[in-house]
């Protein structure tokens, strides 16, 4: 009995270690966490969204799925895809997924910065300062068909944004809509 409690508790703890080095080794290689949107930053999104007409929303960077899994459930008519390297965030959508039988969306466990925007029509990012320029810039050299970006804190270097909403947080965080028609260098 004595032995059987102590095997359950190493292997507790060894799923317990598995996971937390599988999260922090993700976080190390790709610069930030899973750390999902907020509650007040999904809904200012969502209003963003709302006014983005029918086309593909692609997250850059799903985690573990709050934003693409509420959004898919909201807009069953619209294709949503999530973009995401992180293995247990990524596991752990794609089996909401499947639960949900969310059939209009798709989860890649790919890096989005190798992602073909040409179905894309809205992006979605909650990421980290040199991430935003990146995406920038492929959007500038890339041809895609990306009409809008929203982005929960982190602005887009080299683009205007069309609309920003202050959150009612301790530090007013922005959520900006930008218009990506076309490259403004
Ligand atoms: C802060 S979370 C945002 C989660 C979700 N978009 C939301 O708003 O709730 C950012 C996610 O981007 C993922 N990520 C960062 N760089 C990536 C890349 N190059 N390709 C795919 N995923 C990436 C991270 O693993 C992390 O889960």
């Amino acid at each position: 009995m004595i032995i059987s409690e102590l095997l359950l508790l190493i292997s507790l703890i060894f799923i317990v270690l598995l996971i937390t080095s599988s999260i922090v080794y993700s976080t190390v290689k790709l610069g930030i966490s899973p750390m999902p949107s907020s509650n007040k930053a999904y809904f200012s999104m969502m209003q963003l969204v709302d006014k983005t007409g029918s086309g593909t929303i692609v997250d850059l960077g799903s985690g573990w799925g709050n934003f693409v899994i509420r959004i898919a459930k909201r807009y069953p008519q619209r294709q949503v895809v999530g973009y995401e390297l992180s293995f247990l965030p990524w596991l752990t959508s794609s089996c909401i997924k499947k639960i949900l039988g969310l059939k209009n969306l798709t989860l890649h466990r790919k890096n989005f910065y190798l992602a073909d925007f040409s179905k894309a029509s809205v992006l979605i990012c909650y990421l980290f300062p040199e991430a935003m320029e990146k995406i920038s810039h492929k959007l500038q050299v890339e041809k895609s068909n990306v009409s809008f970006l929203i982005s929960n804190n982190f602005a887009l270097p080299s683009w205007q944004a069309y609309r920003t909403i202050r959150l009612n947080d301790f530090y007013k965080s922005p959520v900006y809509l930008y218009k990506i028609s076309k490259a403004e260098t």
